[in-house]
């Protein structure tokens, strides 16, 4: 995951924390590049990283802040711990009793603690991935809990639900990158289709690299929340840009690689075709400057101006600014909500 999405998901999970310089938790840590981003951005104190498989902590990355353990979700060896902020990311899937992981939770969470579950649920499989491997679509709805599943689980271990976020940042700089990666060391998922589906989705893969290279779409600089726009939305741009512009079709240029671009088609009364880029700042962008769509858009019409081959700015908006995360905060709390990770 390139460095600025792993500080961008650090800091919106960071801001769930009911405190400042966190204790933290992480469960199923894996190689702890979460542990570390949160020892290094979330100002944390100490991260403990616990997994079950000893082997990927023997791989897993040091910092002084980090302590790893080996030990399951479903018996943390943590006797009079006082968790501020736990995070389970992409592991509720593999427990085989969420309602247990919940209990251990809660038990070692101090009143008002916070766990972040970062996962993808069953009802919102909107990865690029499926779009190469479609296979693995109906192969992850086995395998990923609902979002209800989730909630259900932990509310009977007596964890409150604070809140449902949901947040994309993109896990390679482009597709060619993404591609190598897959290639280099394919995650566990493409262990489930045969050597034929595998390589069919690297074809696939390999002619929308070709595809992109072949072109340059104008581009929509705009800010609105995390998530492919709906209809409605897309209808809404066009019309300001254009009102005799028609939605012919969009789709995620992003998913897992950049979950904030949308293509659109759209089609002129003459019927000549419009390629479109809606551009999605996110909160590490904002951050740095709230009024990033404009900013970015002033520079490409400066750009063009001077006669540089940029993308045509068209548009932008950052009259909203939201983003949503999955949060879980312990019921023994004073009602409060979890912070917003964006303002
Ligand atoms: C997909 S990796 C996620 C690693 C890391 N949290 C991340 O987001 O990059 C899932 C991890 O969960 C661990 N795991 C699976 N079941 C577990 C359990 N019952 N208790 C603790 N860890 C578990 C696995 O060993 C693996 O390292």
């Amino acid at each position: 995951m390139p460095e600025e999405s792993l500080r961008a998901w650090a800091e919106l999970i960071a801001a769930c924390s009911p405190v400042l310089t966190p204790d933290v938790l992480d469960v199923g840590a894996g190689t702890g590049m979460f542990a570390v981003a949160l020892a290094r951005w979330a100002e944390a104190r100490i991260v403990i990283a616990i997994d079950a498989s000893p082997a990927m902590l023997a791989h897993a990355d040091r910092h002084e802040n980090v302590r790893y353990l080996t030990a399951d979700a479903a018996a943390l060896p943590l006797a009079g711990a006082r968790i501020d902020l736990a995070l389970l990311s992409r592991v509720v899937h593999h427990l085989p009793d969420r309602r247990r992981a919940g209990a251990e939770l809660k038990r070692v969470l101090r009143p008002g603690g916070v766990a972040v579950v970062r996962t993808t649920v069953r009802e919102r499989l909107d990865s690029i991935v499926y779009e190469y491997w479609p296979e693995l679509r109906r192969l992850d709805a086995g395998r990923f809990p609902s979002e209800s599943e989730i909630i259900t689980d932990f509310s009977a271990a007596g964890l409150r639900v604070a809140g449902v976020l949901s947040f994309g940042q993109p896990v390679q700089p482009g597709l060619r990158a993404w591609r190598d990666a897959v290639q280099r060391r394919p995650q566990s998922k493409f262990g489930q289709l045969t050597g034929e589906q595998f390589r069919s989705g690297m074809e696939r893969l390999d002619k929308a690299i070709a595809a992109a290279a072949s072109w340059r779409p104008d581009m929509i600089a705009a800010m609105r929340p995390p998530g492919p726009p709906d209809a409605a939305a897309l209808a809404r741009i066009l019309a300001a840009i254009d009102p005799a512009l028609r939605l012919v079709s969009s789709r995620p240029l992003a998913g897992g690689v950049s979950a904030q671009v949308t293509m659109l088609e759209a089609s002129l009364p003459d019927g000549a075709a419009q390629r479109l880029v809606v551009r999605q700042y996110g909160p590490a962008n904002l951050r740095s400057d709230p009024h990033s769509a404009t900013h970015e858009h002033r520079l490409l019409t400066v750009l063009r101006a001077a006669g540089l081959p940029v993308p045509h700015p068209r548009w932008s908006d950052e009259s909203v600014r939201s983003c949503r995360s999955r949060t879980w905060s312990r019921s023994s709390s004073p009602a409060r909500s979890a912070p917003s990770p964006v303002s």
